[in-house]
């Protein structure tokens, strides 16, 4: 029997919806085919933007949206992407597949996308192979409503009103694909772009700065050291790769193994999380600046047969469960951590929604989001729970992991079991308060099940009705490969 502590008497930081939030980028068919049909589509759409898609991420409550990328981001021209679609200029996507992009999808369209889900954009712009005006002029494109070129070209291209940006993310990877720079000059270049990041009307932008990958400390350090006082937010990529970047593995045909391997890297994000914020805190005890962690997810081989440029993977428990955990940890980390971006929203990497033609499905992972959905604006609770290790020699992990938050009178607990084989019997206790009203929903499966275009709904979210109480104290089992969402009433 394994213990569950909440001691809802003892509140942490708010948990910001932002960190339910996805990434969209120009890759593959996440925007085109994905999100985007165009207008004239058999495909049941609103200028454009699928109707089903809008739907699915309304319904997770998707607080924010990251685009167009990603790598896609340092080398796209805005201006390309606004005006009459038949004079868009047409370009090769260099980054990924060597496609033609035909610019379709742009300003006007993600904003559209944003004002039709209800979620924040969040916006990347260009500063590996860009120029300080033209990131300007693109902020006051979207934002400006007086009189300017930017504003004034903005309502030629039909827009009078200029929209809300919260999010604006100067340069993307700037260690790497974004110009291959030291954070020393990253740091100096990110001052001098964002000095130009204006706040037109009314619209204060919350900037973020280019961060690290993996344990890159030197890198959060500099950023930290020569230019906290500018920025908002810093980011910091972090992918699990289950093998090695060469060998990534299949994303539905793995062993017990590689499923732990999995997990294993999935819970370095803890690690990660807590030794950037550590560098934060010394400059920043204030905790002024948010760790925006805009990249994670799974990164395994692409589907047999589809574009090796395009990264379509499939989904399974085992992502429901990299995902269950890696929420967890952001949720414990709150204090710090204020948005974070799923790598990605469709069709490309761990994505929480496949598309084939008309149809759709809703993966494991936009499960596990709409489980989570819950811990949105609530505040973080203390949990303790009794664990043991599982696994296999190489790659231990705990069997159980566990975040809960509170919104006035109303507990949630995202409860995952990541043993692949053996269920575990919980005792559930809140000391000091009187616990009513529970009710759970759960995702559960073998850990290579997933959803495909013939069977929808094989991996799916359902209610659980196995909570017993004893006086103060519940008890349940939770299936092996399983993740819960648990809600209860406080008194007292
Ligand atoms: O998400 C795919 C790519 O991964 C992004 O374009 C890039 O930022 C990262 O390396």
């Amino acid at each position: 029997m394994s213990k569950l502590i909440i001691n809802a008497g003892k509140k942490g930081a708010k948990i910001n919806r932002e960190i339910y939030g996805n990434f969209s980028e120009h890759l593959g068919r996440c925007i085109y085919d994905g999100i985007y049909v165009g207008e004239n589509s058999s495909i049941p759409n609103v200028r454009g933007m699928r109707t089903d898609i809008v739907q699915a991420l309304k319904h997770i409550k998707l607080p924010v949206l990251r685009w167009p990328g990603g790598c896609f981001a340092d080398e796209y021209h805005w201006k390309d992407g606004i005006g009459p679609k038949e004079k868009r200029k047409r370009m090769i996507n260099t980054h990924w597949g060597g496609v033609v992009e035909d610019n379709s999808f742009g300003t006007h369209e993600f904003l559209d996308l944003c004002d039709q889900v209800g979620c924040e954009p969040y916006g990347n712009g260009k500063l590996g192979s860009g120029t300080v005006a033209e990131m300007s002029e693109w902020v006051e494109y979207m934002t400006f409503g007086g009189v300017s070129p930017m504003s004034a070209l903005r309502k030629e291209n039909g827009r009078e009103e200029p929209w809300k940006v919260k999010y604006f993310g100067v340069g993307n990877e700037n260690w790497g694909c974004g110009g291959n720079m030291r954070p020393e000059y990253y740091a100096d270049e990110y001052r001098r772009y964002q000095t130009y990041v204006r706040n037109y009307d009314g619209n204060k932008i919350y900037k973020i700065a280019c961060g690290a990958c993996d344990f890159n400390y030197k890198w959060t350090e500099v950023l930290m050291n020569s230019a906290k006082l500018h920025m908002s937010g810093l980011s910091l990529h972090y992918y699990t790769i289950t093998r090695s970047w060469d060998k990534k593995g299949s994303a539905v045909d793995f062993t017990e193994q590689d499923y732990y391997r999995t997990l294993n890297k999935a819970l370095l994000m803890d690690e990660l999380v807590a030794n950037h914020s550590r560098i934060m805190d010394i400059h920043d005890p204030g905790k002024m600046v948010g760790l925006i962690v805009d990249e994670w997810g799974t990164w395994f081989d692409v589907e047999p047969g589809t574009n090796p440029g395009f990264l379509y993977q499939q989904n399974t428990m085992r992502d429901a469960l990299v995902a269950a955990v890696t929420l967890n940890i952001f949720n414990k980390h709150c204090a710090r951590v204020t948005m974070a971006n799923i790598a990605q929203m469709v069709n490309v990497l761990q994505a929480v929604i496949l598309t084939e033609g008309e149809k759709m499905i809703l993966t494991p992972t936009y499960h596990i989001f709409d489980l989570y959905k819950e811990h949105q604006e609530a505040d973080l609770v203390d949990s303790y729970i009794e664990t043991s290790c599982t696994g296999t020699e190489e790659s231990i992990v705990p069997d159980l992991h566990v975040s809960a938050s509170q919104k006035g009178n109303s507990v949630h607990i995202t409860l995952a079991n990541l043993c692949a084989g053996e269920s575990k019997k919980m005792e559930m206790e809140f000391p000091g308060k009187i616990a009513n009203n529970v009710s759970a929903k759960i995702l559960t499966g073998s850990i290579q099940a997933h959803n495909d275009f013939s069977n929808i709904d094989k991996v799916k979210l359902a209610d659980f009705s196995g909570i017993a109480r004893t006086g103060q104290t519940y008890e349940f089992t939770i299936p092996a490969c399983s993740v819960m969402g648990i809600t209860v009433c406080l008194q007292g």
